[in-house]
């Protein structure tokens, strides 16, 4: 597994274009799978979560055409069975969308679960519920082959008794194509979700709602297709970049992203003293001279809450800040585990449950440290900036699920960085 050296001390200074949203992408890419008609996709991140799923969507049979960097034509119409016993599915949870393209489409599908992964259980029986209201029969088969059957999808009233991104997504794909209109009840709000939804649209679905908790989906027996649609911004990678400006007492211009997308984030920055400038699709960041950072307490929420996939980054950044900083993970119930490698380096954080007390300006020594996961990794290296000396994050294949171009765009606003592989560095 290669790794990323970073050495800390440098202030931050430059621009970053932000790429096309992974968890966007990854729910557009499935709707892509669950119409009628070849689409036209663009702004995809070159991230390997998306090759992944292309992947896996050729190995069903369907038509990938790359027609350009970015831009990628799906033909769904050649698959015309709905079994996706691979074992790629097994390495990426986001092909678990395939469940509701599948049962919206050919009315039955079989596929691998996906793994979790280090955030805790992350269980679908949300999904499963709204596939059984929808009139599907579920079961579990041997070998983790789950098997979803309806002799018809019809349109029904679903309420998700916790907000869920993934089940709010995977219904609504099934639910296109229903016979009546399904009402989705406390829906996930987050801008991909409203991202899969307009997708859904311009394909020839009707979808209302997306972005509020009520999403009225009134099912179509046949989804033309046969648009482009580009993919929005990613407002994860976005904040990591915006972070790392007051993180290195730096000036940081995020440009490509859509600012209300970015509140969240932006007003606890104005809360630690950070400078936060709107533009049309920029933001910059910058402490400015003689500004403190300061502590302040974070509660992760669903959208328009703060991003649970920003959590590690935050914790990061309260380490540099003056007092002590807090955070709530409230989404999972297993997402403080990278702390162990921050306190590796120095840092003075105190876990218990769902809470994490940061004690900051305690200074931050390199070590060699685990990418754990996605956001985990990029808080990593976020540590690495700040910390002494050299720090050495492993597992960057974690990393580049979810950010593209990762080592140019930090290298571009001046981290001192470089990918090396372990077994050639003694
Ligand atoms: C999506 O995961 C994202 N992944 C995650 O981003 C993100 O952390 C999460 O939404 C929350 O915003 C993709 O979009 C591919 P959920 P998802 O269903 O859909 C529980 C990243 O780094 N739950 O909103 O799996 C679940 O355990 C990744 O990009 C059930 O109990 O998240 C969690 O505690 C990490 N039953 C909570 O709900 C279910 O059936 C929220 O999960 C489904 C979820």
């Amino acid at each position: 597994m290669n790794s990323f050296l970073v050495k800390g001390g440098n202030r931050l200074e430059g621009r970053v274009k932000i790429s096309g949203s992974k968890n966007a992408a990854l729910g557009v890419l499935a709707a892509a799978m669950a119409v009628d008609g070849p689409s036209v996709i663009e702004n995809l991140p070159d991230i390997i979560d998306i090759q992944l799923l292309l992947n896996i969507f050729k190995e069903l049979g369907a038509e990938v055409t790359i027609l350009d960097r970015g831009t990628v034509r799906i033909d769904p119409t050649t698959v015309t069975h709905s079994e996706a016993l691979l074992e790629s599915v097994r390495k990426l949870r986001g092909s678990y969308y395939l469940l509701g393209a599948f049962l919206g489409r050919f009315g039955s599908v079989r596929m691998y679960l996906p793994g979790g992964c280090d955030l805790g259980s992350r269980p679908i029986d949300l999904h499963i519920k709204g596939f059984e209201n929808l009139g599907a029969v579920y079961e579990m088969e041997q070998d983790g082959v789950i098997s979803l059957k309806a002799n018809k999808i019809k349109g029904a009233g679903i309420f998700l008794d916790q907000v869920s991104v993934g089940a709010t997504i995977n219904i609504m794909l099934a639910a296109v194509h229903a016979e009546g209109t399904t009402v989705i009840d406390n829906a996930a709000k987050e801008p991909h979700i409203v991202d899969v939804a307009n997708f859904l649209n311009a394909m020839g679905a009707n979808i209302r709602g997306a972005g509020t908790d009520v999403i009225r989906i009134q099912g179509k027996a046949f989804l033309p297709a046969g648009k482009s649609y580009a993919i929005i911004p990613d407002q994860i990678e976005a904040g990591t970049y915006m972070m790392m400006a007051p993180l290195t007492g730096g000036d940081i211009l995020v440009e490509n992203v859509i600012p209300k997308h970015m509140e969240p984030l932006s007003a606890k920055l104005q809360e630690m003293g950070v400078l936060v400038e709107e533009g049309g699709d920029s933001i910059r960041c910058v402490l400015e001279k003689g500004k403190i950072l300061k502590a302040t307490s974070f509660k992760t929420m669903p959208y328009p809450g703060f991003p649970t996939d920003l959590q590690p980054q935050a914790v990061t950044l309260l380490c540099a800040a003056e007092g002590t900083g807090r955070m709530i993970e409230s989404i999972y119930e297993n997402r403080f585990q990278y702390i162990d490698n921050l306190r590796l380096m120095g840092a003075n954080i105190i876990c218990s449950g769902k809470l994490a007390v940061i004690q900051g300006g305690s200074k931050l020594v390199g070590a060699p440290v685990e990418a754990r996961d996605l956001r985990a990794g990029a808080a990593m290296i976020m540590a690495g900036l700040i910390a002494e000396g050299e720090t050495r994050v492993e597992n960057v294949y974690s990393i580049k699920r979810g950010y593209e171009n990762f080592v140019e765009k930090l290298t571009a606003i001046g981290v001192d960085i470089r990918e090396v592989n372990p077994d050639r560095t003694k």
